[in-house]
């Protein structure tokens, strides 16, 4: 088979990766890739949100199937494109990734199918939002409307804080993505991400994990788009496992086919174990960064199989997948100022030859500089990812392996997958 693989994030090197192991592979088209997808596969540069682009390098090399790592790409169209031509997609329609790419849209769309879910209440108009605040009590939830990469919740612990998020929100701090707030209910619990796959007439449990969404040890400090992820997640038992896929997993999937909206790929439920039960946090159209790294390395079966089930309608024949009996974990390491402004350009020198036993380390935001050398380039940097028999002996791994790495304008947290060690 030849496939497209869209996007440049940690995300999608670990997905080329292990795409790369598959027997079922002729060729594997990365863009617009990175310094580490090029271990991979072929890099072209095509920018993810360029529609015209990637479907013009999907028809050049008659891909059987296109992957899609990022939600960018789903929004601007990428796999409605697609589908007009007749190319199967792994990626949600654009009306269907409104699941992620609205939140007002994920909310109503949880009403309208009895989604159990956090109390909400979406705004234009700062005076009605804070009004709405006063019904709930503290700590306060404040999120913008749109995608903002991560960046765009915020949990206030008082009041004033909380006013001084919606008036950021609305006085456009994330642009176009902020022209409405959103006041939730705070939920309390541990947080869970469950995947499933999804192909428009069923869907498939597809791995769990757990990430660190703050930026510093002890889970403090702003929210970022994730520091690092481990599987197995203990915390999600087998019993509240089914239960989330009875209320959240299964009536989703039919309740978007019901509305004409059927869902092709990875369907991201982001769940707190609250005393009621999972609930919702929110949805994702896509795999989760780092979630995504310990998932593929954790999949012991072929996983070419399942992205094209789920592309063209055939998940139900495909078997349950199969998952190693082992434990992985991933550090994530980030530029210096990320998340707010991230230095960038400055030369990481990566050890040479084996990282370490079970040891895989991906690339997230890297670029070569003109004279070869590895830059950073981007918030997240580099995932470092490691597989053991127990959790303890992965986390020991995984530090080992970051603490060869020479980039002194990075950092990490020293502290990934505790809540599953303590
Ligand atoms: P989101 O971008 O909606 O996933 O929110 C980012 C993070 O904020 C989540 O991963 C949670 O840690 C936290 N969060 C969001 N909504 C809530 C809520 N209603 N109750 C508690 N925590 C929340
Ligand atoms: N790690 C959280 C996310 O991908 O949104």
């Amino acid at each position: 088979m030849n496939i497209l693989l869209v996007g440049s994030g940690g995300r999608e090197h670990a997905l080329a990766w292990k795409i790369a192991q598959s027997p079922l592979l002729t060729r594997l088209v990365c863009a617009p890739g990175s310094p580490g997808m090029a271990q991979a596969g072929e890099i072209r540069a095509v920018a993810v949100t360029d529609v015209a682009g990637q479907v013009a390098l999907a028809r050049e090399i008659a891909a059987d199937l296109v992957v899609v790592g990022p939600e960018a790409a789903l929004e601007a169209g990428l796999a409605d494109a697609l589908a007009e031509i007749g190319i199967p997609c792994f990626g949600a329609s654009a009306g269907a990734a409104q699941l992620e790419t609205s939140k007002a849209f994920m909310k109503a769309f949880a009403a309208r199918h009895g989604l159990p879910t956090a109390a909400f209440g979406v705004f234009e108009d700062a005076a009605a939002a804070k009004a709405f605040l006063t019904g709930f009590a503290a700590p306060y939830v404040i999120k913008a409307d749109g995608l903002a990469a991560g960046k765009g919740v915020v949990i206030a612990a008082d009041l004033a804080e909380a006013e001084g998020a919606i008036d950021a929100c609305l006085d456009g701090r994330f642009g176009a993505a902020g022209a409405r707030v959103v006041i939730e209910e705070f939920m309390p619990g541990e947080e869970v991400s469950l995947f499933a796959l999804a192909d428009g007439r069923t869907s498939l449990l597809f791995g769990a994990a757990q990430d660190h969404k703050r930026a510093f040890d002890g889970d403090v400090g702003p929210n970022t788009g994730g520091m690092g992820a481990y599987a197995p997640a203990p915390a999600l038992t087998a019993g509240l496992e089914a239960r989330a896929r009875e209320t959240l997993i299964t009536p989703t999937a039919a309740g978007l086919t019901a509305e004409g909206l059927p869902y092709r790929g990875v369907l991201y439920a982001g769940l707190m174990l609250t005393p009621d039960g999972p609930r919702l946090v929110e949805y994702n159209a896509r795999f989760g960064d780092p979630e995504c790294q310990v998932l593929m390395l954790r999949l012991e079966s072929d996983v070419v199989p399942y992205l094209l089930a789920a592309a063209t309608g055939a998940l139900s024949d495909v078997p349950a997948p199969v998952w190693r009996d082992e434990a992985v974990i991933c550090v994530v390491l980030a530029a210096n100022g990320y998340p707010d402004a991230p230095e960038r350009g400055s030369v990481i020198r990566l050890p040479d030859g084996d990282p370490g036993e079970g040891v895989v380390i991906f690339h997230a935001g890297t670029a070569r500089r003109d004279d070869g050398a590895l830059i950073a380039a981007g918030g997240r940097v580099l995932n470092v990812c490691a597989r053991a028999p127990t959790l303890a002996e992965a986390r020991r791994r995984a530090y080992a392996a970051v603490d060869r790495i020479d980039w002194p304008e990075g950092f990490h947290r020293r502290d990934i997958g505790w809540r599953a060690l303590r």
